[in-house]
């Protein structure tokens, strides 16, 4: 397992995340939009509601920012035995945090818990300039991606 900096630390994302910078976190991955504080709450509690299913986690600095968070969807199927896939969604590292294994970290984190709550593998989609974070985080290659908007 790879250490945290001194004085980072990786926990389940809080409500109050709202107010450590969690959005802007969130901002270098993709368009996030304005979230008042009230939808944040009505979606974080929606979220918490299925607590075995959402996984988000968080990295936050020695003063309390969050500077890297990660998701892991638990999803459960009939084939396969009643198996379950982890979906590893969202993963986010602050610019200036970028390069210290915060990404690795969280990735390592969200594995164990797919293992743990007995997923037989985890899946997730990246853009080819991400691939090689992928093959160091012990991911492979495996089928293609498609997206249908609406
Ligand atoms: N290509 C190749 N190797 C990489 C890349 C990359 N794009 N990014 C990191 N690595 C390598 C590092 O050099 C390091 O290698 P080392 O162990 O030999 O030193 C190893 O991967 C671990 O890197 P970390 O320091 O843990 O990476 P970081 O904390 O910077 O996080 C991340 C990587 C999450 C991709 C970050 O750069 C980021 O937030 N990017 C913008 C948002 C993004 O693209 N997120 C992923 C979207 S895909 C999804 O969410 C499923």
């Amino acid at each position: 397992i790879t250490i945290l900096p001194t004085d980072y630390t990786i926990r389940p994302i809080l409500r109050s995340d709202f107010h450590r910078g969690y959005l802007d976190v969130l901002r270098v991955l993709t368009t996030v939009g304005e979230i008042s504080e009230e939808a944040w709450n009505k979606r974080f509690d929606w979220i918490r509601s299925r607590n075995d299913e959402y996984y988000l986690l968080v990295v936050c600095d020695g003063e309390d920012r969050v500077v890297g968070t990660g998701s892991l969807l638990v999803e459960r199927k009939f084939i396969h035995s009643l198996g379950m896939v982890g979906h590893i969604e969202d993963i986010a590292v602050e610019k200036n945090q970028q390069g210290k294994k915060l990404g690795l970290r969280i990735i390592q984190a969200l594995d164990h818990v797919a293992a743990q709550v007995g997923c037989y593998k985890s899946i997730l989609d990246c853009s080819e300039a991400n691939e090689g974070f992928y093959v160091k985080c012990g991911f492979k290659r495996a089928g293609l991606e498609m997206a249908h908007y609406y």
